[in-house]
């Protein structure tokens, strides 16, 4: 089974409300503090200390998710050393070496276009005023290879609602930081940037859509796109774009970097799909990352498997075409 349904969620795995309440204060001072990651267990008020894990801050009382897979998720050692973020090098391995430089705080996401309140929200109001929640899920890559994440976030619709999109708003388009000295790989013109990314409006609405603040219940790492990043489960990767600080609704289809660079590689939907191969390599299988390059591959299902969930978004379209 992928998919948990809600009635599958004992309901000891809830967080109790009044646990639940306290966590704006928990997440002030995990933000305040965030210089400290690392440094020894961050001390609050009365004496009591943030679970720590790997290093980073954990953000607490997380709820978990009843859109969770139950697959066995891929270490957080690989989650955050095989890595996709042209912005810190082209290697798998470039942006755990060289994200340290990106700053996330402070860090402003600016919403605006086709909206009756266009405005600006900082990641502390981000981490705070939305319920954060676990959501584990698989992360296919156009290349063919997949990871189980454990991510931490709550669903975009939660937020672009308070926005108020007119009906003008038919597409939202994303954009990540423009700043080379803090991205050193924006210095070359690998790609064009800053990196762009484009949803329907109804794929942005759906409940599986989520900006991540977080994986492994600690705040993002860098190189996974820190301080939010998109996560849309049941499209290739390159959609999830990392470090955004702006978020546009529009009445056209927004230009998409990768659909831009590379348009008969890189569909604008980039809807995992086994039925529509890569022009240069099959769809059709793909590799988990941390089983082993000799391990059994597995079957990519449409829409990643949450077909149940999705497929009705695109019913009429030829899903070839609009790839
Ligand atoms: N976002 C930005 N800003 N820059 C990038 O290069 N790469 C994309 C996507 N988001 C990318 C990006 C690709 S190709 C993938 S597969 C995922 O991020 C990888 O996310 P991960 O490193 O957390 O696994």
């Amino acid at each position: 089974m992928l998919i948990k349904r809600p009635s599958d969620i004992a309901s000891s795995e809830i967080t109790p409300p009044e646990i639940y309440r306290r966590r704006r204060e928990f997440i002030k001072a995990a933000a305040a503090g965030i210089g400290l990651a690392g440094a020894g267990p961050l001390l609050l008020g009365g004496g009591s200390v943030l679970a720590e894990t790997s290093g980073g801050t954990a953000i607490p009382n997380v709820r978990p998710s009843p859109f969770s897979t139950d697959e066995q998720r891929t270490s957080l050692d690989d989650v955050t050393h095989y890595n996709n973020f042209y912005e810190f090098g082209t290697e798998k391995s470039d942006p755990a070496a060289n994200a340290g430089t990106l700053k996330t705080r402070p860090w402003t996401l600016v919403v605006d276009g086709a909206c009756e309140a266009p405005g600006e929200i900082g990641i502390e109001d981000l981490l705070s005023g939305f319920t954060q929640e676990e959501r584990v899920y698989r992360l296919r890559c156009v290349e063919a290879w997949a990871m189980v994440v454990p991510w931490v976030g709550f669903p975009l619709g939660d937020l672009l609602r308070r926005f108020k999109p007119t009906s003008k708003a038919r597409y939202v388009a994303f954009e990540t930081l423009l700043d080379p000295e803090q991205m050193p790989g924006q210095r070359r013109s690998v790609l064009d940037w800053p990196y762009r990314e484009g949803l329907r409006m109804d794929e942005a609405m759906h409940p599986l859509t989520i900006l991540a603040t977080g994986l492994y219940g600690e705040l993002l790492p860098n190189q996974n796109g820190a301080p939010l990043r998109l996560v849309v489960p049941w499209k290739y990767g390159f959609k999830s774009i990392k470090s955004i600080v702006r978020i546009r609704f529009t009445e056209r289809e927004p230009q998409a970097t990768w659909n831009m660079m590379q348009p008969d590689e890189y569909g604008f939907y980039a809807n995992v799909n086994p039925a529509v191969d890569h022009p240069r390599w099959s769809q059709k299988k793909h590799r988990v990352i941390g089983e082993g390059l000799f391990a059994r591959k597995h079957e990519t299902l449409p829409f990643n498997g949450y077909g149940d969930q999705v497929a009705s978004l695109y019913s009429g379209m030829d899903l070839r075409r609009y790839f």
